[in-house]
């Protein structure tokens, strides 16, 4: 099982969001910047989806992802985490609802679709150095 550690936690409470890589059947790529994100066990991702539109065909289509997060501020160097895995799409359920009040405290007039549920499969570091695209788990 891949764990998200506290080492990695610590990455992803500073990072300025979260960018997720998605593809097409055939390969063709697309990513793009997440701010709505939690991270629900030591092994499962949550993104909400207000305005995904590519992203969400992709999932359907293909549920293998990739995130990317990053410590811009981090020293010596910048620090970053690599998670990929499979996703799921929940649009009812304790996790929604979970999703919809994480993005109604902060914007109520924005209206979630869905939750996406990524377990994570793989873990890499990408932090600048000898151990970049490392894989950890
Ligand atoms: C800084 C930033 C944060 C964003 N946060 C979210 C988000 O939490 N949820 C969401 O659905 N879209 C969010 N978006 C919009 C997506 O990045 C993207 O525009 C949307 O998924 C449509 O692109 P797609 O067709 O490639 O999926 C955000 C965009 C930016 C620039």
């Amino acid at each position: 099982m891949a764990k998200i550690t506290e080492e990695m936690m610590d990455v992803i409470k500073k990072t300025r969001g979260f960018a997720i890589a998605t593809a097409t059947k055939d390969g063709m790529p697309n990513v793009v910047p997440i701010h709505f994100t939690d991270i629900i066990s030591d092994d499962e991702i949550m993104l909400v989806d207000i305005f995904m539109k590519k992203t969400i065909e992709n999932i359907k289509n293909n549920p293998v992802v990739a995130i990317s997060v990053w410590d811009w501020d981090a020293k010596p160097t910048r620090k970053g985490y690599q998670f990929k895995g499979e996703a799921r799409i929940e649009t009812s359920g304790e996790l929604y609802e979970k999703g919809i009040k994480m993005v109604h405290e902060k914007k109520p007039k924005l209206t979630p679709k869905a939750v996406i549920i990524i377990k994570v499969k793989s873990i890499f570091i990408l932090t600048p150095g000898p151990d970049a695209g490392r894989q950890v788990i």
